[in-house]
């Protein structure tokens, strides 16, 4: 097959399996001058331990243009600090940013530069493209690869994104491809009134809401949500880290406490899922409206096999030795009954809800304090100096 012909095959993949019903033409066209395996040298599927150094042949070229991350940088399964997005994942994200010529755009961790340069085909000559990263050999790398396919609209530079880049703002459009806390204050400025901001969401639970925003006057206003996973931005660590319980010695005393273990299915039967796939939808409900309460934990050995069989989340409380967990194929219960209870409460008030995802909830975000009073189904979250105000729609 020629590369024409794989990238084709991915655009099928991207109509068969994409949640967003159109692609235009223009993404389309950009997206096939930019071969991804020019900006692809060493990789890893994320579930292998080998990294592939790739020479272009049929072997290399029908492993890199499947529709799958590919690890680009990082050790340990589950342990990557870089990768080379999904490609049906990125023509929806570029989709939802509806990049003009002339644009100018900020992309914060530009990785390989394979975006970098699909975005600088859709803003043309008359528009600009700046990535920032922080893996310095990347950064490096990517400038060459963008150079060899003529991409001359680009800057990359390295460096930690949430400084902004104060030299080229204001841009049209900012888009995130690793998790952010928070929106740094910077970025209020950095984007220009009606333009917008596309960026993932961590959530206490695990997990991003993927927010497509629109700068107004007071801040940013979500055009469209949606469920997802990028790795987080590095930088300042964040109060939703997974907690890694096999490190807890409090937690050694509480497990052997075990008192409820009953299946939760998620009503379905997929196999191909894992619990962590399944809640998704119910760990981003509890996250949104328990906030700090909620916590992802790592159950495991340390054997980095995190997403695979131990990932857990819900309510840990040391103080009163109490646990109530989702975790691999149901719910579970550890010393004083509270938590669980808890976690129940929280299901029965996300079915009554109508079983919400990330993608029923709007998403407002402002330097204001807090509102005194939130609104009926508005959940009320303060991010490092900055008010989220998440409201679930009908
Ligand atoms: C999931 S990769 C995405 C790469 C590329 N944009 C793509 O979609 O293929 C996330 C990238 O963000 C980078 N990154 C993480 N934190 C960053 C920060 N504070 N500043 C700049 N880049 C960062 C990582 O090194 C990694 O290359």
């Amino acid at each position: 097959m020629s590369v024409g012909q794989y990238q084709t095959r991915l655009l099928g993949d991207f109509t068969r399996t994409s949640i967003f019903p159109t692609l235009a033409e223009r993404i389309q066209e950009a997206f096939l001058s930019c071969p991804r395996h020019a900006f692809v040298h060493r990789y890893r599927f994320w579930n292998e331990a080998e990294w592939s150094e790739l020479t272009p042949n049929e072997y290399h070229f029908d492993r890199v243009y499947r529709d799958e991350p590919l690890v680009i940088s990082g050790d340990g399964e589950f342990a990557y600090q870089s990768s080379n997005s999904q490609p049906s994942y990125i023509l929806g994200l570029l989709e939802n940013l509806d990049i003009r010529p002339g644009h100018r755009v900020l992309e914060v961790g530009s990785g390989s530069g394979w975006l970098t340069a699909i975005i600088s085909r859709l803003v043309g000559a008359s528009g600009v493209v700046v990535g920032i990263e922080t893996i310095g050999q990347l950064a490096h790398q990517s400038r060459i690869d963008l150079m060899e396919l003529g991409c001359d609209n680009v800057r990359i530079i390295e460096g930690d994104g949430r400084l902004g880049c104060a030299s080229e703002a204001p841009f049209d459009r900012v888009i995130f491809t690793a998790g952010l806390y928070s929106i740094p204050e910077v970025f209020f400025n950095h984007v220009k009134m009606g333009g917008r901001l596309l960026a993932p969401f961590r959530m206490a639970g695990h997990g991003d809401v993927i927010a497509v925003l629109e700068r107004v006057a007071d801040g940013f206003c979500s055009i469209r949500t949606f469920d997802g996973y990028f790795v987080p931005v590095v930088g300042a660590p964040t109060p939703l880290d997974i907690v890694r319980l096999y490190a807890e010695p409090r937690w050694s005393l509480l497990m052997r406490e075990m008192h409820t273990h009953q299946p939760f299915w998620w009503g379905q039967s997929n196999q191909m899922l894992g619990t962590i796939q399944k809640s998704a939808a119910f760990r981003t409900f509890l996250s949104l409206t328990k906030g700090g309460s909620v916590r992802a934990v790592d159950l495991g050995s340390g054997d980095g096999a995190l997403l695979r069989r131990n990932f857990a989340f819900g309510f840990i409380d040391f103080e009163r030795a109490s646990a109530g967990l989702v975790i691999d194929g149901g719910l579970a219960g550890y010393g004083a009954p509270d938590s669980f209870n808890n976690l129940w409460a929280c299901l029965d008030e996300w079915m009554k809800y109508g079983m919400p995802t990330g993608a029923n909830f709007q998403l407002a975000v402002t330097l204001e304090g807090r509102p005194s009073s939130p609104n009926k189904n508005e959940w009320i979250d303060e991010r490092d100096g900055t008010t989220f105000v998440w409201t679930l729609l009908h």
